[in-house]
């Protein structure tokens, strides 16, 4: 899609729908900015759909003037913003993308006006603007969501001097996040982990990034038993991805930052097997895998200071006669021994040897991200992801990287008490810490092999897809973490 930024008047911007931002309106208080300059330009529209009851200004609320008199617009849509007061970058893409999301079954150009107040929004409109586009249906023949929209143009009455760079940083995020979900939504049939390493490489080939592919040959040399156990009862062989980003010059520091995302691309549970009911949803369980993989497709692009590495294990967890069985004990890289209680807790096990071998090539930082455990969604629900650390300071950082990216994380413990849940008779841990606390003990078990390292976790597995569509986003993959990830190396 093309994107473009314009200084004109809002009267000489051609388009189908010329957006504009509006406000609760508070008492009597007179409309102000821009709403205030097409209101004065309509003849008192803007006054008579509030006054009217027929837009209040609350989010996503939205009304559509047709042919406005004086303008080269074909139709001007007002779209709620919530209260004036509290109006930042979050809403403001989530505003962007509700408007796009409306009319993007008929209008082939939007043009979102942007007064001086609101260009700091710039990439936050951007990113919003594109990632409503995205819809899954590639495999649809009939009945698709119709999309018409080519071009997005953000007009803004005076300078624009500074934004242009913004734009463009929002337009790599927001396509590299919609990367990220076109993979995660790929049923277990289509992606499979060759399918997924296939995906990856090509994509590290497009944009100049070094791979590495460890298949199962080099993963049983090295003694990466734990990921293994995990890979055995599926036809389909595992992998694990490596993908590097190098700056061109080199930080002073031995800085390097490990971006690990657990990469099963379906997850029946194994033996110790899911309920049938809802278990399609298991097609996400490499969204962590998925983002990181978008998030380096857009590094690749805006080149921060700092090495990034992405490490994906990838491995399909099936039932079967090879399958791994409950009290099965397997060696892990790093030479601890793992009981495995239960065969469905499999994405601790292929990351804890994915952390081990970012650990032994050089990565001084870690984040991981995973569909880890329904317990985060007991505790969260799908507004915020867990996020753990053995570091508050590298947490920090990751918070505010989020703050800016409208990803919403909240801090989990991971007190060392945990791990006596994790307590095995005859290994040195076992998989499984009980029904209580499921989200933290899964965390404390990723903790043992992480060591010293600062680290931070973040649990996505109800943040990473939606059951249902909201106003500013499509149902399916969320491409959760894309854009914190981005910020964080950014950042550095
Ligand atoms: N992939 C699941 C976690 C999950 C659950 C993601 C629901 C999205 C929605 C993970 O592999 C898993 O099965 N975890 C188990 C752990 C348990 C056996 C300790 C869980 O959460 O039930
Ligand atoms: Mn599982
Ligand atoms: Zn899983």
């Amino acid at each position: 899609m093309d994107i473009r930024i314009l200084t004109a008047a809002l009267e000489q911007t051609e388009c189908d729908v010329l957006a504009v931002f509006a406000f609760e309106k508070q008492g009597t208080d007179p409309l102000a900015g821009l709403p205030a300059r097409i209101n004065g330009l309509t003849g008192g529209w803007v006054e008579d759909v509030y006054t009217a009851g027929e837009f209040a200004g609350k989010l996503f609320d939205i009304a559509i003037l047709h042919r406005p008199t004086g303008f080269k617009a074909q139709r001007i849509a007002l779209i709620g913003c919530g209260k004036a007061g509290s109006f930042g970058a979050a809403e403001a893409r989530k505003a962007a993308a509700a408007i796009i999301r409306q009319c993007k079954t008929y209008a082939a150009t939007v043009a979102i006006a942007l007064d001086a107040s609101q260009t700091g929004m710039a990439s936050g409109v951007t990113e919003g603007a594109i990632a409503a586009t995205w819809e899954q249906d590639c495999h649809k023949s009939t009945n698709r969501r119709e999309n018409k929209l080519t071009g997005v143009t953000l007009v803004v009455e005076g300078d624009t001097a500074g934004i242009a760079a913004d734009v463009e940083r929002g337009r790599i995020i927001g396509e590299s996040q919609n990367f990220a979900r076109d993979i995660i939504n790929e049923p277990g049939n289509i992606l499979p982990p060759r399918e997924l390493v296939r995906r990856g490489k090509a994509m590290a080939e497009e944009f100049g990034l070094e791979v590495d592919v460890l298949d199962q040959d080099r993963m049983t040399q090295l003694g990466m038993g734990s990921l293994l156990g995990v890979a055995i009862g599926s036809a389909e062989p595992p992998f694990l991805m490596v993908i590097r980003y190098k700056p061109a010059t080199p930080l002073s520091s031995a800085d390097h930052l490990a971006l690990i995302g657990k990469g099963v691309t379906f997850d029946t549970g194994g033996i110790s097997i899911k309920p049938a009911d809802g278990m399609e949803k298991m097609k996400n369980d490499m969204a962590g895998g998925g983002a990181m993989l978008g998030a380096m497709r857009a590094i690749a692009q805006l080149k921060p200071a700092i090495p990034v590495t992405a490490f994906i294990p990838t491995v399909e967890n099936m039932p079967g006669s090879r399958a791994q069985r409950p009290g099965d004990i397997v060696k892990s890289l790093a030479g601890k021994t793992i009981e495995v209680l239960n065969t469905d807790a499999e994405g601790r096990l292929i990351l804890v040897d994915a952390i081990t071998y970012a650990k032994q090539q050089g990565c001084t930082h870690l984040i991981d991200a995973a569909t880890l455990t329904g317990a985060i969604g007991v505790a969260l629900g799908t507004l915020h992801a867990g996020a753990f650390t053995n570091n508050p300071e590298f947490l920090q950082k990751v918070m505010a990287a989020s703050k800016k990216a409208g990803e919403n994380l909240w801090h989990m413990p991971t007190d060392d008490d945990y791990r006596e849940q994790l307590k095995s008779a005859y290994a040195d841990i076992a998989n499984i810490g009980g029904r209580a606390g499921g989200a933290c003990t899964a965390a404390v078990f990723l903790k043992d092999w992480v060591e010293e390292t600062p680290w931070v976790h973040l649990d996505i597995a109800l943040t990473a897809y939606l059951d249902d569509q909201k106003p500013f986003i499509a149902k399916g993959a969320t491409g959760f973490g894309v854009r914190t990830f981005v910020n964080v190396a950014l950042g550095w």
